[in-house]
């Protein structure tokens, strides 16, 4: 078969995107194809720069070309990304955050498993992939994104009276830490709290982002049910160690959510072993074994990972320097970037084959 764009394209739409169940072409992912003699370019747009099939879609872009086109073609697929975004769910006004593609909250019912842990180091992890990722701690009684990134400023006002984030480690911080003494935060209310969130979301120059992600305060209550009403979601993770106390406590997150049709993206389990550094294949499960893992699947989400409990990765955060830019071997580093890929991959599926989630009445404004 002759080299031409036609028959380019038409190899291509064999190639399916094992997550979106489509073929590249239909999805709309490939573009600037150039022929030149027997070298065949192209561009993959996937839907997130952290795409944990990137190469296998490449090889089998190359694959179609050099069997159904020329064997003799050579191939070289630009692998990009442009994050698709969806922020279908939730009440929140639409209009709000418009230049953010993806608003993601991550929640537990028990306290002190592991959400800002996960959130800090999630949203490191999707920096290092290229996407462009904001994070906020609306935990405005106990913040904790000023210690984890070891960031204490104040953030600037523009001219237009917008908050400028911080940044560190290629992502754009906000914390509540940041703008009140926690002497005045302890008489605030869940209404207050909820509107405090709304308005410093929206009253920040935030810029483009793919993923702004959440950092919600412990609980199913009252606080955390109007923070995610009052924001566009594009959906929720749900952070459980394997303990039954806190999967009791994940799985009332999973049924909040579901109560105000804000999707679950998936359960992350964390502490979910302790392999002594002197021992390293060696797996206690204090906590229990696979405790999240069941549930996830017993509640039909999506499981993003387990991450292990590691010295490091607490000292990390106490220090303000993320295990997964201190020391990317780490167990735990290697657990969270690959949980992170998992993320974006839920995120893009949902965006490419998810249903509208209609809206619910507001509990409070
Ligand atoms: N996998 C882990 N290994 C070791 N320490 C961990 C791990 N995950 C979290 N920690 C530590 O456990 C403590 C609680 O974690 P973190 O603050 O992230 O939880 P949280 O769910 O955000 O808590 P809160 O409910 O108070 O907001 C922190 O000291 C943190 O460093
Ligand atoms: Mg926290």
């Amino acid at each position: 078969m002759t080299l031409n764009e036609e028959n380019v394209l038409d190899a291509l739409r064999t190639v399916i995107d094992p997550d979106l169940g489509r073929d590249l072409v239909s999805l709309n992912m490939i573009e600037d194809i150039a022929i030149n003699g027997k070298k065949v370019s192209f561009t993959v747009n996937l839907t997130t720069p952290a795409c944990p099939m990137k190469e296998e879609i490449r090889d089998a872009c190359i694959k179609a070309i050099t069997h159904l086109v020329d064997k003799e073609a050579v191939v070289k697929p630009e692998m990009s990304s442009r994050v698709t975004g969806g922020r279908t769910s939730g009440q929140g006004d639409e209009n709000l955050l418009k230049e953010v593609k993806n608003i993601v909250a991550v929640a537990s019912g028990k306290g002190g498993v592991g959400k800002s842990t996960v959130s800090v180091n999630l949203a490191v992890a999707l920096a290092q992939t290229g996407a462009r990722v904001g994070l906020v701690d609306t935990d405005i009684y106990g913040p904790s994104i000023p210690t984890m990134f070891d960031i204490h400023d104040r953030p600037d006002i523009t001219v237009n009276r917008k908050l400028v984030p911080l940044e560190k480690y290629g992502v754009k911080l906000l914390s509540m830490g940041f703008l009140i003494s926690q002497d005045e935060a302890v008489v605030w209310r869940g209404p207050m709290v909820s509107s405090a969130v709304k308005q410093f979301l929206s009253e920040t120059d935030w810029g483009e982002l793919d993923y702004l992600i959440l950092d919600l305060p412990p609980g199913t209550g009252d606080i955390q049910l109007t923070i995610v009403q009052s924001v566009p979601l594009t959906g929720a993770i749900i952070v459980s160690t394997p303990q039954v106390v806190a999967l009791d406590d994940a799985r009332k997150g999973v049924a909040m959510f579901g109560k105000v049709n804000v999707p679950v993206l998936g359960i992350i389990e964390n502490m979910a072993y302790f392999s002594p550094p002197d021992l390293p294949d060696r797996k206690y499960h204090i906590f229990g074994k696979d405790g999240a893992k069941n549930l996830a699947e017993k509640m039909g989400v999506a499981f993003l990972g387990e991450i292990p409990i590691e010295e490091q990765l607490r000292e990390g955060g106490d220090s303000g320097k993320p295990i997964v830019v201190e020391n990317p071997k780490a167990a735990s580093s290697i657990a969270i970037t690959a949980l992170a890929k998992r993320t974006a991959q839920q995120i893009a599926i949902r965006n490419a084959t998810g249903e509208p989630t209609k809206k619910v009445e507001i509990l409070y404004r």
